[in-house]
């Protein structure tokens, strides 16, 4: 074999490693800790929204069984959207937050209580990163409607 066609298969073999090892890569969720570490983020910072006068007004009036119902819905939610094995079978987010009439500044809010949330769970920050730019993709489909 030439060098050259031998240099050219050894790049070919070495990249499929590095494109192997990117695809391998473990899914957002199981790099939070899985359902367990979703559920304790999820309880924090629902507990947060709930005690902050400006948002936990949005849940006033909900039975404590309603409450129980949104946050298994809310951990499903993040876990299916973080590629865990969970089926969210809750309303969508445009459905069920439409009405609500959460403004930008109650959005800015709730995401300063996700930031205290994954700082207390000391989630690092490429993690953290990944959990904020998704939540920041639903803004549309929750805030403004
Ligand atoms: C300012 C921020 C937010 C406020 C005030 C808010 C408020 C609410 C309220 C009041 C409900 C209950 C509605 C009902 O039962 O009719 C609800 C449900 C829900 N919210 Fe939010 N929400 C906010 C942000 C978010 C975010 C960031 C997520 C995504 C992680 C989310 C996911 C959900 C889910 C999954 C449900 C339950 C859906 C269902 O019952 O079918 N919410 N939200």
């Amino acid at each position: 074999m030439r060098t050259t066609t031998r240099l050219f298969c050894v790049t070919l073999i070495a990249l499929s490693f590095v494109s192997t090892a990117f695809a391998q890569q473990p899914t957002l969720y199981k790099r939070l800790g899985g359902y367990d570490a979703l559920a304790a983020v999820t309880d924090d910072f629902i507990g947060r929204l709930a005690t902050d006068p400006q948002i936990g007004r949005f849940f006033k009036g909900s039975s404590a069984d309603s409450l129980k119902r949104i946050r298994q819905h809310v951990v499903d939610f993040l876990c299916n959207a973080t590629g865990g094995p969970c089926f969210y079978i809750g309303r969508d987010m445009k459905t069920v937050h439409t009405g609500l009439n959460i403004t930008e500044d109650d959005w800015n809010a709730s995401v300063k209580h996700l930031v205290a949330t994954l700082d207390k769970f000391k989630v690092p920050e490429r993690e953290k990163n990944e959990v904020l730019a998704a939540i920041s993709g639903l803004k549309g489909d929750i805030a403004g409607r």
